[in-house]
């Protein structure tokens, strides 16, 4: 290989590099983003002027932001809403909406179970 190709390879190989280097960065920063609504407590992007409209006219965002539900479970607790307490049809909003809630109030991870702090332990007779 000639010096000339060796350096060609060489900033083709930096290039890469950075690049990875670059996307690697930003999704660090897309992922430390995410704002809240200081008065709703509702996490801020393109679907949360419509959630806040449509789901603290009742009721406090506390109820959104304290759950978490699958995409089906939050559909669920809609239909229940409509059919008991006055919700009305979302039309094509719902799929933002379903869109919105399961991407930030989604089912917690389930890691261990936290430790049973009240048990009281005692010697089985033999
Ligand atoms: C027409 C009124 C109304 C609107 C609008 C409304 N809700 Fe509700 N929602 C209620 C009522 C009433 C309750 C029961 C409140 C209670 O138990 O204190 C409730 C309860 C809830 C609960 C608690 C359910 C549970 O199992 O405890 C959640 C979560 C919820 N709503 C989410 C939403 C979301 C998301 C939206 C927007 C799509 C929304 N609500 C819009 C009336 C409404």
């Amino acid at each position: 290989m000639n010096l000339g190709l060796k350096m060609l390879f060489g900033v083709l190989i930096l290039a890469v590099s950075c690049q990875t280097r670059e996307q690697l960065n930003t999704s660090i920063v897309i992922e430390s983003k995410t704002a809240v609504d200081s008065v709703t407590g509702l996490v801020i992007d393109k679907n949360f002027e419509l959630v806040r409209g449509q789901c603290t006219a009742c009721h406090s965002a506390k109820l959104v932001t304290q759950n978490s539900a699958s995409r089906e479970g939050w559909e669920q607790m809609i239909r229940w809403m409509q059919r008991d307490q006055g919700l009305w049809d979302l039309g094509e909003n719902e799929v933002l909406i379903l869109d919105y809630l399961s991407l930030h109030y989604g089912p917690k991870k389930k890691g261990r179970r936290t430790p049973l702090t009240t048990i009281d332990w005692y010697y089985l007779q033999e």
